[in-house]
């Protein structure tokens, strides 16, 4: 847990934006896996977290803005706890430990909100995401869970959103940490990419160590030899020479920072002269987009950009054609990138992805773009100093998609598809690495880049 100071300071800047009511900021609870006793791996809310620090379940947070007073309500272990899974300290002490001195026992926070919303009194919420909490607010509020999202406090989402969207020193160097786990398991996974490996086991390692160095991956692992599927959690497949092995992993920090890496390695360790062509690209949009993200550009020109370099590229392997410009404007190029650039990092590998993505990545300014690949862009908006978004652009040969598209004669302007059809059996190539936008630029973060020049890659294999 971070310096008391840093709650306290949090939820006083909140409490600054509110106008008044109550704030209601739920934790999370167990959530049983295949019976109620046994449940998945605890993950507490992340605005929870970064108001009310505390990582234990059963927890609500609240600020009555109003009054200036902040409660948290759960409930102290008894005996049959203390038998099985140990001795806890109390709500009150916990609470201390973030400068919260208002405590009371859970069932009482339902009495509260009532009288609150009796008095006339406005009570905000987030958008619940997990079912038990959204029958806990249907309960306590009297609002049915189907329109808890429509009725969640957009003022809250805002002034959450704008805290959380800066990070504080503290947070770079908690993110920094899950970097460099998120270092260690691609170097691993790159390492262990050699022909007749199974998958499972490589991924099964990276596991491993985000649990043995922090406290668990930031999202399943995505790792495959068909990376062309974008997020891939099938890992069924013995590594096979001559395919690309693209990995898709992160780590959590025990604070619950986030890292969110990319790399697409030759099994055997050698990239192929065709693989090397289409890496060279994918690298080279990895490059433009931390060469133009800096303070008041928005991340859609960025992107956009990076589409340019991505068609650019294509067009020099006649793989697309015709006038780059024109190309992306059209959106021809997004049948090999068919995602946005990025998203933002920290508490949430997607971080508050939960408030709902406009909120996140877009304001009145910069609006999201409807059209396919560019629609889904999750950060759009205007970059400011101490934002962390991830910079993962990607080349893909969707045989399915490119089937669709040749058939409807799609961009046919802009696309060669007969050569294009000679890539089907190519996969998918995604770069990524977690920006930190500074004054004037944005910096790669983690202690040393993840292996990502083709001879960075095939010299990391071979040390082997
Ligand atoms: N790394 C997975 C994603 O960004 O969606
Ligand atoms: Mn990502």
């Amino acid at each position: 847990m971070f310096d008391k100071s840093v709650y306290v300071n949090r939820r006083k800047r909140l409490a600054e934006q509110m106008s008044g009511g109550l704030v209601l900021i739920l934790g999370n609870n167990e959530a049983p896996a295949n019976y109620p006793a046994n449940t998945y791996k605890f993950r507490q809310d992340s605005s929870f977290l970064y108001l009310f620090g505390l990582n234990h379940p059963g927890f609500a947070g609240v600020l009555d803005v109003d009054a200036g007073e902040e409660y948290i309500y759960g409930n102290d272990v008894d005996m049959d706890d203390i038998i099985w899974t140990g001795p806890q300290p109390s709500v009150k002490d916990l609470a201390a430990r973030v400068g919260v001195d208002r405590t009371a026992p859970f069932a009482r926070l339902a009495e509260a909100l009532r009288t609150a919303v009796s008095a006339g009194r406005e009570v905000h919420f987030l958008p619940p995401y997990r079912s038990y909490n959204a029958l806990l607010l249907e309960d306590m509020l009297d609002i049915p869970h189907a329109s808890l999202k429509a009725r969640a406090s957009l003022s809250l989402i805002r002034a959450l959103v704008a805290l959380r969207s800066v990070k504080e020193p503290c947070e770079i160097e908690e993110i920094t940490r899950g970097c460099n786990i998120g270092y260690e398991m691609h170097v691993t996974a790159m390492k262990h990419a050699r022909p007749g490996e199974r998958e499972q086991y490589i991924a099964g390692l990276l596991e491993g160590i985000a649990a043995s160095r922090g406290s668990m991956v930031s999202f399943p692992v995505i790792l495959s030899q068909n990376g062309e599927t974008l997020h891939n959690h099938d890992h069924g497949q013995v590594l096979t020479p001559g395919r690309l092995m693209l990995t898709d992993a992160g780590a959590e920090t025990l604070m619950h920072y986030c890292s969110d890496f990319t790399r697409t390695v030759p099994v055997g360790g050698k990239f192929s002269s065709r693989q090397k062509d289409i890496y060279t690209i994918v690298l080279a949009c990895n490059t433009k987009a931390m060469e133009l993200a800096r303070p008041g550009v928005t991340y859609q020109w960025v992107h956009l950009e990076v589409c340019k370099v991505l068609a650019r590229g294509l067009k020099e392997l006649g793989v697309m054609k015709g006038d780059v410009e024109e190309a992306v404007a059209a959106g021809a190029h997004a049948l090999f990138m068919p995602h946005g650039l990025g998203h933002m990092m920290g508490l949430d590998v997607h971080d508050m992805e939960d408030l709902g993505q406009v909120h996140v990545g877009y304001d009145e300014e910069t609006r999201p773009i409807a059209q396919f690949g560019t629609s889904s862009l999750r950060m759009g908006r205007r970059l400011e100093p101490g934002f962390v978004v991830t910079d993962e652009p990607g080349c893909y040969f969707i045989p399915e998609l490119i089937d669709r598209w040749r058939a409807a004669k799609m961009h046919e302007a802009f696309l060669a598809y007969d050569r294009i059809d000679s890539f089907k059996d190519f996969g998918g190539i995604r770069l990524e690495d977690d920006l930190l936008i500074t004054r004037d630029g944005a910096l790669c973060l983690g202690d040393r880049r993840v292996p990502i020049t083709v001879n960075e890659v095939e010299e990391t294999m071979r040390e082997g």
